[in-house]
């Protein structure tokens, strides 16, 4: 008996070192220590020894039955413990991996521009200032030396919320409300979000983008209008390009201007359908602050004089990233975004319409 049960525990032990999964493991139990195993039928067994044997004979079966159940505890734990070590390793993650796939933000062209006119802008001493883009006619038009009636206003026929409350037609108001609220000398600019009662076309859009800009002080003359405007020319569109200015009217400056540059698609070549065959592209309009609006916005035009100038974002990023549709801009198309980065590749996939 003795000897049987020996052989048993070994046969049982040898067979555990070769059990390495759970599943393997359980039958196992169940084949050498389950009720029809080989133990089990040993203590059926007992009723046939003598009175004698029997106690001695069950202590050993029970002895048994404890060493074998400890083997199976510890090789348990062996098989558990190296099950985790293969899970953990198949699930290890390199954390540091680039993702090629990952659909990355991208900025909008019109966020790209603005933030270089941004960061140009306030590298010469300029500071960003905001404006309601619900606005008083007094700022919008009145304060700008154009009163109720004046055939000025046409050009920019907006939309009305009142009588006296419109949405604002351009980002000029700004500069209404910072000669109010400062005193000179003042260095600002402005951007946002402006409204006309144009239709949508390739060229218009009845919601658009500008930035204004805005300068007071002792002494501000032309020159450094056309300075700045210069500096801003050759930051955005390169180093190479012409800058023009041209006489102009808007009743909030006197003299005025509209600026044309070297055209990005033809560099001034002439003939093709960017510049309409003049080699120019219309970017802003310009002129020394009026000294009537210095007067209305409570500045001393005979101590102070300034300049100011605007733009339309739509305009500057269709020709830098040859974006030939204005309404491309606000249709949500992501084939838009990312135009900053590597010039007008991103556009490209749209151009072929
Ligand atoms: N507000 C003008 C427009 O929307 C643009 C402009 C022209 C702004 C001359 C200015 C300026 O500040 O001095 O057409």
């Amino acid at each position: 008996m003795r000897e049987r049960i020996g052989a048993l525990l070994d046969e049982a032990r040898a067979a555990l070192d070769g059990a390495d999964t759970p599943q393997s493991l359980e039958a196992l139990r169940v084949q050498y220590l389950g009720k029809k195993g080989p133990l089990s039928a040993l203590l059926r067994g007992l009723g046939q020894l003598s009175a004698a044997e029997r106690p001695e004979a069950g202590k050993w079966i029970n002895a048994a039955r404890v060493e074998m159940e400890s083997a199976f505890a510890a090789r348990e734990a062996g098989v558990k413990k190296a099950a985790r070590a293969l899970a953990l390793a198949g699930e290890t993650l390199d954390v540091t991996e680039p993702r090629e796939d990952y659909p990355l933000g991208l900025l909008h062209p019109i966020s790209t521009i603005l933030d270089e006119l941004v960061d140009l802008f306030s590298g010469m001493g300029y500071e960003v200032v905001e404006g309601p883009e619900v606005e008083y006619d007094l700022y919008n038009f009145e304060l700008l030396n154009q009163p109720r009636h004046h055939p000025a206003r046409d050009a920019q026929d907006t939309f009305y919320i009142e009588d006296n409350i419109v949405l604002r037609s351009h980002t000029s108001p700004v500069q209404a409300r910072t000669m109010l609220s400062r005193k000179p000398p003042i260095r600002i600019i402005s951007a946002g979000r402006c409204y006309r009662a144009d239709e949508a076309d390739a060229t218009h859009s009845p919601v658009f983008h500008q930035i204004e800009g805005l300068y007071i002080d002792k002494g501000v003359s032309m020159s450094d209008l056309k300075g700045t405007l210069e500096a801003f020319a050759r930051r955005v569109y390169g180093p190479e390009v012409n800058v023009r200015f041209r006489p102009s009217f808007f009743p909030f400056t006197e003299p005025s201007a509209e600026v044309d540059l070297t055209c990005p698609a033809c560099k001034g070549a002439g003939g093709c359908r960017v510049c309409k065959g003049t080699g120019w592209v219309e970017v802003l309009g310009c002129g020394m602050v009026n000294p009537k609006v210095l007067e209305l916005c409570g500045i001393d035009s005979a101590v102070y004089s300034g300049f100011a100038f605007g733009m339309g974002l739509e305009r500057l990023a269709m020709q830098r990233f040859g974006i030939p549709d204005m309404r491309w801009l606000f249709e949500g198309d992501a084939r838009m975004l990312g135009a900053g980065r590597g010039g007008s590749a991103q556009t490209e996939g749209r151009r072929g319409e």
